[in-house]
């Protein structure tokens, strides 16, 4: 078990290189089992989550090398269609993997899936999906077996954009005889990443950004090669460390469009952005002014992954801020770390109302999930003393060696080893 201690109060300065995303990658190397052969992916992150994909496929019969930021995968051998439990446990985005592995194989067992703590994550829409497209689908409370001959192409209207469902009927589709259209699709970038990943495959989708999605099925997929997508919620996230310490930061493999709804909200705060191709750049003094109103929502709306984070920021800056969370239903654990540092916010259900002008101060407290941890990050980089952060296997399972990338521009963080 580790620990991060946090000394704040330094302003961060200098120039980072934003990692790939994490949640265009998950997808993309589930999609790998749709084709045998020999794929090179680009810009994939050393995470918790990466490698219990790259295990997964291993245990499927596939063999692969992670070095720097480059995925070598060989997916000549692959011959299960069962992913071991106590991986499956582990994350949720092992639910990508039924998709493939039913259009791949015919068939497919799964567990249920893993993942961070954040409120009832239900798979329904995955499984009504895989269904439309002809799979008998049988559940019992231990495993889901999914069987299908042949995927038929159908009409799927999703009850909600779910980004995953959206993924993994988009995956199987691809090998269905016919035509499906996703329709309330997901319009995610990741969506977009997967779809031109799939087409380099030899896949023919399109409208992916759209909330209609159209795949013809083909017969055969090819490996391929592929550069991901800068990680959106990573690039947020860093603004926001520069912002909060009153730093001065260039950002290096960001997508600005990507980042917008987060970037509008923190220029309105005072903080000076600007950006040209791939690069931005953060100079922040002051902290100055609020959000009335604000609502996590399926994009192009706030990410909920940003939410945290963001209540970390509002903080600081001044007036009354309210944050209405409406994608998970227990996302406000990191509310009551958070006060421990001197934050003054009241929730009310899926509300929060985020008093301002506040200070933190260094304490110890806990990484209750992935975004709640580096919310914690932030306000300990601007905290007065130190921080101790617990539980930060969460964090490394979306920020790839944080203490590292915040170290090279200036920040006192390190890990530690927890004491038993
Ligand atoms: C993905 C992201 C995650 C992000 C989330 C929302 C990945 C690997 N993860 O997660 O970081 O927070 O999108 O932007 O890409 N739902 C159902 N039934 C389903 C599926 C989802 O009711 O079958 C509900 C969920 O409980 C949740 C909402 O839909 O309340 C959104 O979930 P979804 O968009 O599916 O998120 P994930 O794909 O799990």
């Amino acid at each position: 078990m580790e620990k991060l201690a946090v000394q704040g109060g330094r302003p961060l300065t200098g120039s980072l290189r934003i990692q790939g995303s994490k949640n265009a990658a998950l997808p993309i190397l589930a999609a790998t089992v749709l084709a045998e052969g020999h794929y090179s992916i680009q810009d994939v992150p050393h995470l918790t989550d990466i490698s219990v994909m790259l295990q997964i496929l291993t245990a499927l019969g596939a063999k692969y090398t992670h070095q720097d930021s480059s995925v070598s995968l060989d997916t000549t051998s692959l011959s299960s269609s069962h992913i071991p439990q106590h991986l499956m446990g582990q994350m949720r985005s092992s639910i990508f993997l039924m998709g493939p592995l039913l259009a791949k194989f015919g068939e497919v067992k799964v567990y249920p899936p893993g993942g961070c703590a954040i409120g009832e994550r239900k798979i329904d829409l995955h499984l009504q999906g895989l269904e439309a497209l002809g799979a008998q689908v049988f559940e019992n409370e231990d495993h889901i077996y999914c069987v299908a001959d042949q995927l038929k192409g159908a009409d799927i209207k999703l009850a909600y954009p779910s980004v995953g469902a959206t993924e993994n009927i988009m995956m199987a589709a691809t090998l269905a005889k016919g035509k499906t259209i996703i329709r309330n699709a997901a319009k995610e970038p990741e969506i977009i990443d997967l779809q031109e990943f799939l087409n380099g495959m030899g896949a023919n989708v399109c409208g992916a950004g759209t909330s209609v999605i159209e795949i013809e099925g083909v017969h055969r997929l090819k490996a391929t090669g592929y550069r991901v997508i800068p990680d959106r919620i990573v690039a947020g996230t860093m603004i926001l460390a520069a912002s909060m310490t009153k730093g001065d930061l260039r950002l290096e493999n960001v997508k600005f469009e990507h980042i917008s709804p987060l970037v509008k909200i923190v220029k309105e705060c005072g903080v000076e952005i600007d950006h040209t191709h791939d690069i931005i750049n953060i100079n922040s003094r002051s902290l100055v002014g609020s959000i009335p109103f604000l609502e996590t929502g399926p994009y192009p709306h706030f990410p909920t992954d940003m939410q945290a984070q963001l209540m970390a920021f509002l903080s600081l800056s001044s007036g009354t801020s309210t944050i209405r969370e409406t994608v998970f239903d227990g996302r406000f654990q990191h509310v009551q770390q958070l006060k421990k540092m001197g934050a003054r916010i009241q929730t009310n259900r899926n509300e929060a109302i985020i008093h301002g002008s506040s200070t933190y101060q260094g304490a110890q407290v806990e990484a209750t999930d992935l975004r709640a941890g580096a919310a914690l990050v932030l306000a300990g980089l601007a905290a007065t003393g130190t921080t101790i952060i617990t539980k930060i296997h969460h964090i490394d399972r979306g920020y790839q060696q944080i203490e590292k990338q915040l170290q090279q521009v200036g920040a006192s963080i390190k890990r530690i080893r927890e004491e038993t």
